[in-house]
């Protein structure tokens, strides 16, 4: 494959990395992250082989939902530095080659937020069509309540104008009205003032919520969508929108663009993430490759975004109730660590009982999906969560940088778990200096992963591997070939892949020293307890010496 067209369409096989600045790193002894912290950190993103961070919200907020409550587009949350800060942190990510996106949460602001004080102040305010009103609002769905344990409605009466305003989520954060181009042209401006500051695009939040808000009244919602990244693209061709839309593949490709892909230039695929945690639960690959074979190849330059757990609840809400109650009970069985009644509030290592075996098995297989994988920080050193605080907090609590914490030289606000997954026993100091730590292996499949373009760019075909635990999918692009195999369960096993058309080569298995003959177009793989591997097909010239490998019957 040409590199040229990976730098060209960077997104299509970046290692997104997403973080709080205010859980990273504190840089002024306040116990808080900020700016100074996190850039003293780039070195070690940059050494772990990510290409673009994602910051969570960092602007100014009553932090009534961490910081997706906004009170000012335009500005950092001087709890977490300044414009200065951000600038230089800006710089030195840049130099480091690494790209940054943000979130861009304009479905909704804060009801602090100026606009919102000025909409309720009087029906005559310039700022009142800024948001969306009502006199008599529809009957509540329940089904559409997404904080059923805070909210009991989307309509919120305001007691001074006696109208209803709408809210998608809690009922201080009033939907902005995206069918007023008023408001349309101020979250371009949004795009735009961060773009000039040297950022790559956006991680837009609750993409359907925003279009979607204001009924009949924006007749073509997606035109709305297709002017943002138009508008994006004039500015900077390289930047990109990475969209949450939580919809069945049926309902989400409309998302990219209708066929042409000038909509979200990336879509988070919540629902390979739902049906893996059920194929983790059950040990079979069954549910992986039925995800795989569902989902759509997105829109030539569009990509989708792979992951498997983010800084929300890990929703099961795409599984049947049947299936999400498999999930729970393997992973999660406690009431405390489910929420919402769709997720879990746990991070993937507490899951997976801290066995790295599968907790590496897992994220190879992440790494090896067709798509650009979304790490959420911490991942990478396996950190658990901590209950004690509070709904969704328990995954956000400050990054583990040494033995007593290390990531403030104060109290933090928040706080990581003890024991088996504290700062003790999880940690990046203790994992630099171990070759078999998470972190290590974390840099190996990011370095694979990025040396395979195929996994991201090719045609993926899944394989038949003639057994229940065992995935295997092949990537093929220009020519030449990537084939991903996992074992799910934990014993062993042995597999046949038929490679018809590779008969002329040989497997080099790139997690291991290891190499393989195709026989009569076939391949037969012996799979350690959650084993993984990833094999590139390559001439037979093109091997390691004899000595360096084995032949599998
Ligand atoms: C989705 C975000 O991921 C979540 O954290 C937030 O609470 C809601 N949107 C509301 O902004």
């Amino acid at each position: 494959m040409r590199l040229t067209y990976t730098s060209d369409l960077w997104w299509k096989n970046a290692v997104i990395y997403c973080l709080d600045v205010e859980t990273y790193k504190d840089g002024d002894g306040d116990g808080i992250g900020d700016f100074r912290g996190l850039t003293q950190q780039i070195d070690y993103l940059n050494s772990l082989g990510v290409t673009c961070l994602w910051l969570m919200p960092f602007f100014p907020t009553p932090n009534k939902d961490d910081g997706y409550d906004i009170t000012d587009f335009y500005s950092v949350d001087p709890r977490l530095g300044t414009l200065g800060d951000f600038v230089e942190f800006m710089r030195t990510a840049k130099d480091r080659g690494m790209r940054v996106i943000a979130d861009l949460v304009v479905n909704h602001t804060s009801d602090q937020h100026p606009w919102f004080k000025a909409s309720r102040s009087s029906k005559d305010s310039p700022y009142r069509d800024w948001y969306v009103w009502s006199d008599t609002p529809e009957p509540d769905d329940p089904k559409a309540i997404v904080f059923p344990d805070k909210e009991d409605s989307l309509w919120e009466l305001d007691e001074k104008t006696g109208q209803y305003y709408f809210h998608s989520f809690y009922r201080f954060q009033p939907d902005l009205n995206v069918a007023n181009p008023e408001v349309r042209d101020e979250i371009a401006r949004i795009l735009g003032f961060w773009m000039e500051l040297g950022l790559s695009g956006f991680r837009v939040d609750a993409v359907p919520f925003l279009i979607e808000n204001v009924g009949d009244k924006l007749p073509d919602p997606h035109a709305f969508l297709a002017d943002l990244r138009a508008f994006m693209s004039r500015r900077e061709g390289g930047s990109i929108l990475l969209g949450e839309v939580n919809l069945p593949y049926k309902d989400l490709v409309a998302y990219f663009g209708d066929g042409n892909g000038d909509q979200l230039t990336m879509c988070f695929d919540f629902i390979l993430m739902q049906r893996t945690w059920l194929a983790l639960a059950r040990n079979e690959a069954g549910p992986i490759v039925e995800a795989l074979s569902a989902r759509s190849k997105p829109p030539k330059d569009s990509q989708w975004g792979t992951f498997l757990r983010n800084h929300d609840e890990l929703t099961l809400d795409k599984l049947s109730d049947e299936e999400r109650q498999e999930v729970f009970d393997a992973f999660g069985p406690e009431k405390d660590m489910q929420i919402y009644g769709r997720g879990l509030r746990r991070r993937l290592p507490s899951m997976l009982g801290g066995d790295l075996r599968r907790i590496k098995m897992a994220y190879s297989l992440l790494l090896s999906m067709p798509g650009t994988p979304v790490i959420f920080y911490g991942e990478e050193i396996g950190m658990g969560e901590n209950l004690d605080e509070e709904g969704r907090m328990a995954v956000r609590i400050p990054m583990q940088w040494s033995r007593s914490g290390g990531f403030s030289d104060a109290t933090p606000v928040r706080k990581t778990p003890k024991g088996t997954f504290g700062p003790e026993r999880v940690n990046v100091a203790d994992q630099k200096r171990d070759p078999d730590s998470l972190l290590r292996w974390f840099q190996l499949l990011i370095e694979r992963y990025r040396e395979c373009p195929e996994l991201a760019w090719g045609e993926n075909t899944v394989l038949k591997t003639g057994h229940p635990a065992v995935v295997a999918h092949r990537c093929d692009a220009d020519g030449s070939t990537v084939v991903a195999v996992h074992n799910l369960s934990d014993t062993a096993a042995e597999v046949e892949l038929v490679l018809k058309d590779l008969g002329d080569r040989m497997l080099t298995d790139l997690l291991a020293d290891e190499t393989m003959e195709i026989i009569d177009g076939k391949v037969r793989l012996p799979m350690s307890p959650h084993g993984c591997r990833w094999l590139r097909a390559a001439p037979r010239e093109d091997m390691p010496p004899e000595d360096a490998s084995i032949t599998a019957q």
